[in-house]
């Protein structure tokens, strides 16, 4: 038996842990295992002249060491769909073209048994469209955003929970002695997760998140409350995708070909907003990329060591086509088609949302 691994979408820490138990539960099976580097860019680009190119071999000496280590020994890549792959035509624009089945090709040549993609919901996507064309695929749930359907977490969240609260935690040092306002604006896209469970761990005042649109007005009165209490500072946590009631998301960059729109920016909105209405010195900061760089935590990498040995004991049980999913205390294996294409965002009634409400938190609304 022959398996590759691939890393795609944006990397997450926990990445190098699962490909470790991956790689060694394979090889404790007598299986080859190889990787395919920067998403799927090392088979995409570059001569083909023998059918293992672009792949590498990994076996227990190249994943030595690396379970504590960020990012990932692969490479990652965000702008690598084989079905909507950029060609830059001889006028110097820009088309999609659809490459897949050159890599279904390159896995069948590579006589490729089972590929176990490590990917957040971008890359299950493709993965899933590359099963309907064959592939034998496993999916692994990676992402900060903590926004995959169907698993109760995906290895990165609790990593980039802990960076983000301990940026909360040393925000409220100037907030306090300067009688600022402080607002982070925090990553994970559409959903509220990042911002959410850091921003009622580090006792953030304001938490704006996208499942709960905001009024700045509302906002602008948590604050002007808080200063009547003789509280001179206020924390406002804004997660990246938050946006105002009536309001649209906040882009640094649109969706172009062969890639997906760049959010941004909102934290320095409300900044100014707050500022110009309430008088009181504010200042943004976007905590940006540190929150997917660093160790993983013991959670994380616990539960990717637990998603890449699940991984190769689906492809071992014969259920392919499918995706690991941590169905606390368990990780189980669910069919892909039951996952992709649908957003975990926070719950309304999330009991965390409950508690920061009864703490006095405001969410703007
Ligand atoms: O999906 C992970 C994530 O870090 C998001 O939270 C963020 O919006 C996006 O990726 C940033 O992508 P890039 O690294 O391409 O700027």
């Amino acid at each position: 038996m022959r398996i590759a691994i691939s890393t795609g979408g944006g990397d997450a820490p926990g990445l190098n842990a699962v490909i470790r138990a991956v790689v060694l539960s394979a090889h404790a099976r007598g299986w080859e295992c190889f990787g395919v580097r920067r998403g799927f860019r090392s088979i995409m680009t570059g001569e083909r002249t023998n059918p293992l190119d672009g792949f590498l071999a990994l076996g227990p000496d190249e994943v030595r060491g690396i379970t504590h280590l960020g990012g990932t020994i692969l490479g990652a890549s965000s702008h690598g769909n084989p079905f909507r792959w950029p060609k830059i035509l001889e006028d110097g624009s820009v088309m999609e073209v659809d490459r897949s089945d050159e890599l279904v090709e390159a896995f069948r040549k590579a006589e490729i048994g089972a590929l176990v993609v490590i990917g957040g919901d971008g890359s299950l996507k493709i993965a899933y469209e590359l099963t309907k064309k064959g592939v034998p695929i496993v999916g692994v749930p990676k992402t900060i955003d903590n926004d995959v359907y169907g698993t109760e977490a995906t290895f990165g969240f609790d990593t980039a929970v802990s960076t983000a609260t301990d940026a909360i935690d040393k925000l409220h040092s100037t907030a306090e002695s300067h009688d600022r306002v402080m607002v982070v604006e925090l990553m994970g896209r559409y959903a509220g997760w990042i911002a959410l469970h850091s921003g009622v761990s580090g006792s953030a005042d304001v938490i704006l998140i996208p499942e709960i649109p905001f009024s700045i007005d509302r906002v602008c009165q948590k604050i002007m409350e808080r200063e009547s209490r003789g509280r001179r500072f206020s924390i406002v946590v804004v997660a990246e995708g938050a946006r105002p009631q009536g309001g649209d998301l906040v882009l640094q960059d649109e969706a172009g070909v062969g890639r997906v729109e760049r959010l941004g920016g909102i934290g320095a909105v409300v900044a100014e907003e707050i500022a110009t209405r309430t008088g009181k010195e504010t200042r943004s900061l976007v905590l940006g990329h540190l929150q997917r760089g660093g160790s993983p935590t013991t959670f994380d990498r616990l539960l990717a060591l637990r998603f890449g040995a699940a991984a190769v004991g689906a492809i071992a049980s014969g259920r392919l086509g499918t995706v690991v999913v941590y169905a606390p205390p368990e990780v189980k294996v669910v069919p892909l088609a039951d996952v992709v294409g649908k957003q975990r965002l926070v719950p309304l009634d999330s009991g965390i949302i409950q508690t920061a409400r009864s703490l006095g938190t405001s969410f703007g609304d």
